[in-house]
């Protein structure tokens, strides 16, 4: 299955007219308490360990391994001018941003270029590249998480297939509420089979109560239903599309779930 070269090009057009009412440079508000509340677990990485803490001889993992936690990788399915990916990339995450619109993907490349964060090139999943950590050109404190590695790539979402198996988690930010039936079906088991075992998907879409324009609208109900044949909720819950350093509360009423392949 393929989007249809209309479709992808009636994405891309909206990014060259800069017809884009869901891009802030801002992430969703919702991705940082995610983030926070410690939503992504193991995923958490990069944090330098705790020096009050002493591991417990012979218990769990060896030392080693504790004080140079491994990188996990995240895919960002539809991450347009890839605000959240960036977001999860300053964050400790090795993280790829893939979209169908060329424009975007170009744009968002640019932007890190703009920020001081060098675009890596290499094959981020083949583990025998040569790979360059990316590093922020801002100073950061020696305690501070280091920069994860991040690339962009223009990619359909339907057809995954050099991406099997090889993430630990998969962000989508306003992604499945654009497709409809055998669509929303085609693109999970996708999304399923990028995941590694125990994988973690994370997505929002708009609610029931959003205005109805546009994506297709979730109760939470519908939503369970929907991911529920391949996919275990570890949460969900309303939330809303209010950016980072938004005062008010979005009028797009969203769902966030939290998910496990199953
Ligand atoms: C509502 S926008 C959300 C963009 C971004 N996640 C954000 O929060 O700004 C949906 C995005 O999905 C992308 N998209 C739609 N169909 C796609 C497909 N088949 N493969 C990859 N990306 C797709 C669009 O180009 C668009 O950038």
């Amino acid at each position: 299955m393929k989007t249809p070269i209309k479709v992808a090009e009636t994405w891309d057009l909206a990014y060259q007219v800069r017809d884009i009412p869901w891009h802030s440079e801002h992430p969703p508000r919702e991705l940082m308490r995610v983030l926070k509340e410690g939503g992504f677990k193991s995923f958490t990485v990069g944090v330098p360990p705790r020096r009050d803490v002493r591991p417990t001889k012979n218990v769990g993992l060896p030392r080693r391994r504790r004080a140079r936690p491994q990188k996990l990788k995240v895919l960002d399915v539809g991450c347009g001018l890839g605000s959240s990916t960036i977001t999860l990339a300053k964050a400790g995450f090795d993280v790829i941003g893939i979209d169908i619109s060329k424009t975007a993907i170009e744009e968002a490349r640019h932007r890190l270029r703009e920020i001081g964060i060098k675009h890596d090139y290499n094959q981020l999943l083949n583990p025998r590249s040569a790979l360059r950590t990316v590093q922020t050109s801002f100073r950061t404190p020696k305690s501070a998480i280091r920069t994860g590695r991040i690339r962009f790539e223009v990619r359909d979402v339907f057809d995954l297939r050099p991406y099997y198996d090889k993430f630990d988690l998969v962000i989508d930010l306003g992604c499945l509420h654009c497709f409809d039936g055998k669509w929303r079906k085609a693109y999970l088991k996708e999304i399923h089979r990028v995941l590694k075992s125990d994988g973690l998907y994370w997505v929002m879409t708009f609610g029931r109560k959003a205005p109805d324009y546009g994506p297709y609208r979730y109760s939470q109900k519908e939503m369970r239903e929907l991911t529920s044949p391949l996919f275990k909720t570890l949460f969900i819950r309303n939330a809303d599309w209010s950016r980072l350093y938004q005062r008010r509360p979005s009028e797009i009423k969203s769902v966030s779930c939290l998910m496990k392949k199953m």
